[in-house]
């Protein structure tokens, strides 16, 4: 139990490290969370700071999800893998270090799905490509994934407790990106346009 709860409380603490915040602030002297959606994540490092910066932020974002879920698989199987995968991506969001404000965690969750559940990761990760690639909307993607995320899981007969935690980072995810959502109702949203520097 206990090295559950140390596992767990670990998992969030690596989640919370933005690795948005750091590498802009470190390497290009920006808070990231001052322009463009003001969202730590890759999506607004591309549209503020452009390709590079951003693939190390997506790459670093999606390690945090992938290497704890691989571990707690390792240190306790496939139910410490997902309450880890819970807690990387709640860390992500609601960061300890950032005031509990974080990012949307769609690269942390594509970290950790990509250890749980393999080929639902990969077919939503072509999903999300197509749809991104289609409206240059990155948020549709998100959203498109983060609602098919729970379906897939159960269509592809995971048991219970997968499919329980499908609906948890799908509902995470969905409730992160609702000022999107209203943006994307309202003809708002932002679309992606890549900016070098
Ligand atoms: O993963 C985040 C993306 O879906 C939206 O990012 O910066 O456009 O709010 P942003």
């Amino acid at each position: 139990m206990l090295k559950t709860i140390i596992f767990i409380v670990v998992s969030y603490l690596i989640g919370s490290v933005s690795s948005a915040s750091v590498i802009c602030n470190k390497f290009y002297s920006t808070d990231i969370r001052k322009y463009g959606s003001g969202n730590p994540g890759s999506t607004n490092v591309l549209r503020v700071l452009g390709p590079k910066p951003a693939a190390m932020v997506f790459a670093a974002d999606f390690a945090k999800g992938f290497v704890m879920v691989l571990l707690g698989k390792l240190v306790g199987g496939e139910s410490l893998a997902l309450l880890s995968a819970i807690a990387v991506v709640i860390g992500h969001d609601w960061s300890i270090f950032l005031g509990f404000k974080g990012g949307k965690g769609i690269a942390t969750s594509f970290g950790a799905i990509l250890v749980l559940t393999p080929k639902v990761a990969l077919i939503l990760f072509v999903i999300g490509v197509v749809v991104i690639a289609l409206s240059r909307y990155v948020s549709l993607g998100s959203v498109t994934a983060a609602v098919l995320y729970p379906i897939l899981v159960t269509a592809f007969d995971y048991p219970l407790n997968y499919i329980m935690t499908g609906l948890v980072l799908g509902l995470i995810a969905i409730y992160r990106h609702k000022e999107n959502i209203k943006r994307l109702m309202a003809g708002k949203e932002n679309k992606l346009v890549l900016k070098k520097r």
